[in-house]
Parts: C-alpha cells; sequence; structure tokens
C-alpha cells in the first residue's frame, strides 16, 4: 500500500461534513469536481480537484461518485439453515410471527463453528460487495449459554460491533417459564457473553419480550458495561420506543407502528430510530413512516435487519431505494442515514462520513451521483472498496 493515495476527478465526492470536520445530525454534504488524499488508514484531504496535493499514488475517478463506505448498525449474521419456504408462504398470505426464529434456533445449535464461521464470511464478502464497511452483528439464534457465547465470539471475529441478543425469543425448552429464560440471559448467559460484546439488545414486541423483561436484561447488559440497543415497535405498538428513550439506548430499531408519543419521545432524545426496510418488504408490512420522523427531527438510521426469517438481504443499496421509493426519503437523506445515521447509531465518530480525520472507508460508484442508488435499484453499481485506506472487495 502506497502511503498517500489521492483520489481525482471525482464527479460527486459525498462527505457528510459540511464544515470539513465531523458531521452533526443531518444533511448530506457534497463537493463536485472534487478529491481526497488518504494517507495510511485515514483520509488527509477533501476538496476541489483543482487544488488537489500530489501524492504517491493516483487514481481517476473518471467522473464517479465517492461515498463513506455503509455503515449496517444492524445484522443477525450468525445462523445455519434456510427459511424460505416460510419466505413463500408469507408471499402467499401467511403473517410473519416472533415464532419463526426457533427454526434458525434449532438449525444453529445443530450447526458446526466451522458451517457458522463459513456463513458469517460469506454474508461479510456480500456486504462489502455492496459498499457496506462497517457492520454490527448479533447473536440470538442459540439461546444457551453455550451457543450464545459462540455466537458472539464468532461475531467478534469479523467486526467490534458484537451485540448480544439473547432475548430474542423464549426457547422452546422454556416455553412455560419466560422467567426463568429471563434470569438465566441476565446471569449465566450474559457473564458469558458481555467479555466480547460491546451492546445488548432484545426483542421488545409480543410474541417475544415485554417491558419489564426487556428493561431487566437491558439494565443487566449495561451493569456488566454493554451498551443497550432494543428491537421495538416492528409488528405492532408497544412500550419498546420508550423504554429505549428511558434507557438511554443508542438506537431503537424498526420503529414501524409509532404513537405520537413514541414520535416525540425519539425527537426529544439522543435515540436514533433506524428504520429496516427489508424486514417490511420480507414481511409485507406496512413501511415505517420516515417522513413523520425525520420532519420531527428524529435522527433517522437505515440498516439491513440481515437475518434468515424477516430480511433476509446484505444489501444498503437495496434498503436505500426502498426508502427513497416507499418511505418518502430523498436520496440524500437515505444516503445520510445509510452512512452517517449507522455511523450515530452504532456511537462511532471516525466512519460514516469523508473529512481529514475519518478512517478512509469510501466506495466509488458506477455512476456520478448518489441519487443513483435509488434511481437505478438491483443494480450492481459499487465498482470499489477501501477499508481503513486499503482496497477491498468490489470488481
Ligand atoms: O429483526 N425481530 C427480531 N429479529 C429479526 C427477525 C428474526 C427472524 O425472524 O429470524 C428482525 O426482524
Ligand atoms: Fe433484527
Amino acid at each position: 500500500m502506497p502511503a498517500s493515495l489521492l483520489i481525482t476527478r471525482i464527479g460527486e465526492l459525498v462527505t457528510n461534513a459540511p464544515s470539513g470536520a465531523a458531521p452533526g445530525p443531518g444533511r448530506l454534504a457534497v463537493i463536485k469536481d472534487a478529491a481526497l488524499v488518504v494517507e495510511g488508514d485515514r483520509i488527509a484531504w477533501t476538496g476541489p480537484s483543482a487544488r488537489a496535493p500530489a501524492a504517491d499514488a493516483v487514481t481517476d475517478a473518471g467522473g464517479r461518485a465517492v461515498l463513506p463506505g455503509f455503515v449496517d448498525s444492524h445484522a443477525h449474521l450468525v445462523f445455519a439453515g434456510d427459511r424460505s419456504a416460510e419466505f413463500a408462504a408469507r408471499m402467499a398470505g401467511r403473517a410473519y410471527t416472533a415464532g419463526g426464529i426457533r427454526a434458525t434456533v434449532a438449525a444453529t445449535r445443530a450447526a458446526t463453528d466451522a458451517e457458522l464461521r463459513a456463513g458469517l464470511r460469506r454474508l461479510e464478502r456480500e456486504m462489502l460487495r455492496q459498499g457496506t464497511t462497517t457492520f454490527e452483528c448479533k447473536s440470538g439464534y442459540g439461546l444457551t449459554v453455550a451457543d450464545e457465547a459462540r455466537s458472539v465470539a464468532l461475531a467478534a471475529e469479523v467486526t467490534p460491533e458484537v451485540t448480544f441478543l439473547g432475548a430474542h425469543v423464549v426457547p422452546a425448552e422454556f416455553g412455560g417459564d419466560p422467567a426463568r429464560y429471563v434470569d438465566l440471559v441476565c446471569g449465566a448467559m450474559l457473564d458469558a457473553c458481555a467479555p466480547r460484546s460491546r451492546w445488548v439488545d432484545v426483542f421488545c414486541e409480543r410474541g417475544a419480550f415485554g417491558a419489564d423483561e426487556a428493561r431487566a436484561v437491558l439494565t443487566a447488559g449495561r451493569a456488566r458495561g454493554l451498551m443497550p440497543r432494543i428491537h421495538a415497535n416492528q409488528l405492532g405498538y408497544g412500550p419498546g420506543v420508550q423504554l429505549a428513550v428511558e434507557l438511554g439506548a443508542a438506537s431503537a430499531d424498526h420503529c414501524t407502528f409509532l404513537s405520537p408519543a413514541d414520535v416525540d419521545a425519539l425527537a426529544s432524545s439522543g435515540t436514533v430510530a433506524t428504520l429496516l426496510p427489508g424486514a417490511e418488504f420480507g414481511t409485507r408490512q406496512p413501511y415505517p413512516d420516515a417522513r413523520r420522523l425525520l420532519d420531527a427531527g428524529v435522527v433517522v438510521a437505515l440498516a439491513t435487519d440481515c437475518n434468515p426469517g424477516s430480511s433476509y438481504t446484505t444489501s444498503m443499496p437495496f434498503c436505500v431505494a426502498l426508502a427513497v421509493r416507499d418511505m418518502r426519503m430523498t436520496p440524500a437523506e437515505a444516503v445520510w442515514a445509510a452512512t452517517a445515521g449507522g455511523a450515530r447509531a452504532l456511537r462511532r465518530a471516525d466512519v460514516g462520513y469523508l473529512a481529514p480525520g475519518a478512517r478512509a472507508d469510501l466506495i466509488m460508484l458506477d455512476a456520478p451521483s448518489h441519487a443513483h442508488l435509488a434511481y437505478r435499484p438491483g443494480v450492481p453499481l459499487v465498482s470499489a472498496a477501501w477499508q481503513a485506506g486499503r482496497r477491498v472487495g468490489a470488481a
């Protein structure tokens, strides 16, 4: 790797950093006819092509757009098995329920470490090919102490953003006694998983965990040094969003069914609303009302929710396209939410923007502007990617 790389003749450089420094909440910032310099693993300079400094190596972008790598702040990647028949049944009219998770739990428990690792690596490669340079990964398909511990250990092999989701659903063997399962999650399971996790999450939903159970798990996680995030208000109205705000969670994820009080609570909090349109696509539910959240001043992130049940996609460009077409986000809002928004949802100050000091995570599109991500849905537009300054993955 050369000590410095100049990428020049960038048609549109999305920086998310209007003042050339780390971004606040808000809007996409772009520089037309731009250049940037990478030094080591960091961005050293951004500005107009005409003023670009010299560097050890030069890449000519030929008018293409360059963006921060996508930050996918919500993904369930440690699992085995296939639920395509469940998907097909849903498309024929069957409703999605939280209980489908148990089918993946059985397959995951039966899988070897090598099988789980191979699946995880495959999904990681898929993500990178589609421009994701930072991603979160949850446990939650093991649901025994040993199976959750190996899930977080495998996740930690591919990302620092590891989330303990022992409270994904009450496993079949605890069917009659959810309280005993919550005790296990808050005790021995957390003890085994906390050392390799950064986050604690709960699926707070009818058919999964109620407010008191969720509060107990998140509070126990916080006592072990984990930061809370929460699956909230996905399948119906409920207490998840209020709980996320009460506990100062980094993010409330899904936010599909929100009362006016939920929107107000989010707007006056530091909790990001992470919208996961792949899940509404895969369950044929109504999409969350992104416009209502944005207009209320809520910080919005977009993520894939990649999982084998409700949203088996690794594609942030697909989620951007859905958000623009079906959730009334502008292309600029959606791209901001998929980059800087995801970084905020993970409380990361080093990714999601391109300005001096930021980690050199960037993607080049075979297109002149970010809008093409929604304008050309389903087209593999990511033509190159750099992660911490190193050229990676994409063609
Ligand atoms: O985010 N909601 C909980 N977890 C996943 C679904 C998991 C599954 O169906 O396997 C979600 O949609
Ligand atoms: Fe999820």
